[in-house]
């Protein structure tokens, strides 16, 4: 999303829940100074939103302003009377999403929400259909939607430049150790979070969608906790099919080293071999033609004019900056974000019906008939 020229409108925005992630967003709403006003923190624990405030210090520029133009709250109701935000993100545990998403909806904000949209297929559609209703916009921390050339290889599969969808393949080998799990007691339960699959794959699941431009329709996965203390899976490993027939293998972990942290796609199509990775933070982007040449750089070249190189700077260092931009100017120019609540609900959808393969011991068609609660996978006997 290019920056604006001109007078942009300046918008609230308000964030719930001030831990790990929300360093992100604030880092995001600083730099959006000309359009969006930081207004508002929340969190129930009160020492909370001073702490992030410090994490940022060195982080952001002019943070003294940033601090006395916003409010702190415990309570994200008394908040939502006081301040009536454009924009709330929510950032809180994922098992706290809905409650708060519904709440903040139905004040009549727009909602940046991170992922996972919420704990059920049913109440994550549920969002969707509420925020549709009212004419709201949900964006969701989808990340990946926002790295640079993403979005041109989507409109050019949109396009069919590349021909037909062979197969797809998506590894996340995100090792978190079990300090990571135990620093709050939300990780990696099934009743809050879910595990390698639905914390920290589920928006690789949405990336395949879009690259792919087509729907997950069936699905078959397996389970497994090698290494972390937790009581969800720390290795999933599975098989989508989608709609356009291609078939897409997964394999999402959090058992692998914290400091080797790797992301990566690949799309096999009739006239390209398209290949996203990002390994220890370093991207690196393949386009290969059947004569082995590399599109990568004529894509960076193609972005870079579209978007600016400023823009490709902030987005790489800070996805969520390509967020808060992309959430902007749909709220000011009635648009639909790219990563929007059918991304949040859809991803969900997926990963549930993996859940429910597992227990079901064999494939799963998608979307899913009735509903599924991540919580009913607690009858699962994991080793
Ligand atoms: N998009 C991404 O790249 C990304 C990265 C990390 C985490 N996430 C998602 O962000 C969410 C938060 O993750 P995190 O790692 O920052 O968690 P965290 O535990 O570090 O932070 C959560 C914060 O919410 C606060 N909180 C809990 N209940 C609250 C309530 N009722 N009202 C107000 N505040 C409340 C907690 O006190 C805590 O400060 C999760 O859903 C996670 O999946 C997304």
């Amino acid at each position: 999303m290019p920056e604006q020229a001109e007078q942009p409108i300046k918008l609230k925005v308000a964030i719930i829940g001030c831990g790990r992630v929300s360093e992100k967003h604030i880092r995001a709403v600083a730099k959006l100074s000309d359009r969006l006003c930081l207004s508002a923190l929340v969190d129930n624990n009160p020492d909370a939103p001073n702490n992030l405030l410090n994490a940022c210090k060195k982080k952001i520029k002019k943070i003294s302003e940033l601090k006395s133009s916003l409010t702190t709250y415990i309570d994200y109701k008394e908040m939502l009377k006081d301040i009536h935000p454009d924009i709330v993100a929510i950032t809180v545990p994922s098992g706290l999403h809905y409650e708060i998403a519904k709440d903040c909806l139905t004040a009549g904000c727009n909602i940046l929400l991170e992922k996972p949209m919420t704990m059920s297929n049913k109440s994550s559609r549920e969002l969707y259909e509420l925020a549709s209703s009212l004419g709201l916009k949900i964006a969701m921390g989808h990340i990946y939607r926002y790295f640079p050339i993403v979005s041109l290889l989507h409109e050019d599969m949109v396009n069919g430049v590349f021909g037909k969808v062979g197969h797809g393949s998506v590894i996340v080998r995100w090792g978190h150790d079990n300090d990571y799990y135990n620093q709050a007691a939300w990780r990696g339960t099934w009743k809050s979070d879910g595990g390698a699959l639905m914390n920290q794959t589920v928006h690789a699941l949405d990336l395949m969608c879009y690259l792919m431009n087509a729907e997950a329709v069936k699905v078959d996965g397996m389970l497994s906790r090698r290494f972390r203390d937790m009581e969800a899976e720390d290795t999933a490993m599975g098989v989508f099919t989608f709609t356009n027939g291609a078939l897409c293998q997964v394999e999402g972990t959090t058992a692998t080293f914290p400091k080797d942290h790797e992301a990566s796609f690949f799309i096999n199509a009739e006239k390209a071999a398209i290949r996203i990775a990002l390994r220890k933070g370093k991207p690196s982007y393949s386009i290969t033609t059947e004569k082995g040449k590399n599109l990568a750089f004529r894509y960076l070249r193609r972005y870079i004019k579209n978007v600016g190189l400023s823009y490709l700077i902030s987005v790489a260092k800070n996805p969520h900056y390509g967020i808060y931009c992309d959430l902007h100017n749909a709220i000011t120019t009635g648009t639909s974000p790219v990563a929007d609540g059918r991304s949040g609900y859809l991803s969900v959808d997926m990963v549930l019906g993996f859940y429910r393969s597992v227990l079901k011991k064999g494939d799963v068609e998608l979307p899913l008939s009735s509903e599924f609660k991540i919580e009913e996978m607690s009858k699962l006997e994991l080793n």
